[in-house]
């Protein structure tokens, strides 16, 4: 049987960020190790996710993608719950994990009430991560080890 995830309402809130628009905040504590949220959208194709967000690579990079594989991405601008809020943060208290092609959010330590949700959004473009690119992608999750973008490490 599929792990539940948490009730929302009881759970978790959206309300304006430091890091970026609007996060999920935690209202009661969360231990490690819980399945809180799915991320919930509509399945499409990478081809449809380029066609809907053709990057014209001018401005700071926002959308509700996921991407589940290479062929296949969640857009969270349709269908999509809460779990689109959550912002990516370079010392994360959450990570995604994929079952069946359905992606859910998990604590990998305890999460305080008050506290951001956040997860390592690890962005992998498929040209290369120059600075400026880097710099399309920042970062603002205030983590001393901050890397600065939310591109991940291309090998
Ligand atoms: C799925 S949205 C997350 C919700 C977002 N805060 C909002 O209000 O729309 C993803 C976008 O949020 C922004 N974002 C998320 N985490 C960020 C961070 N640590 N620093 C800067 N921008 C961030 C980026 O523009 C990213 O493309
Ligand atoms: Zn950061």
């Amino acid at each position: 049987m599929r792990r539940p995830v948490l009730p929302v309402r009881r759970f978790l809130s959206v309300r304006r960020s430091g890091i970026h628009g609007r996060g999920v905040y935690a209202r009661a504590p969360i231990p490690e190790e819980t399945r809180i949220v799915e991320y919930r959208g509509e399945r499409i194709t990478t081809a449809e996710a380029e066609r809907r967000y053709p990057d014209d690579f001018t401005g700071v990079h926002h959308t509700f993608l996921f991407a589940v594989d290479d062929d296949t991405m969640i857009d969270a601008a349709f269908g999509g719950n809460l779990a689109r809020w959550i912002n990516h943060s370079c010392d994360p208290n959450c990570e995604v994990v994929e079952e069946d092609g359905r992606l859910f959010i998990e604590s990998i330590r305890d999460i305080e009430p008050g506290e951001e949700l956040a997860y390592d959004y690890n962005y992998i473009l498929p040209q290369r991560h120059t600075a400026k690119m880097k710099r399309r992608f920042p970062c603002h999750c205030g983590a001393p080890a901050c890397r600065g973008t939310i591109l991940g490490n291309k090998r």
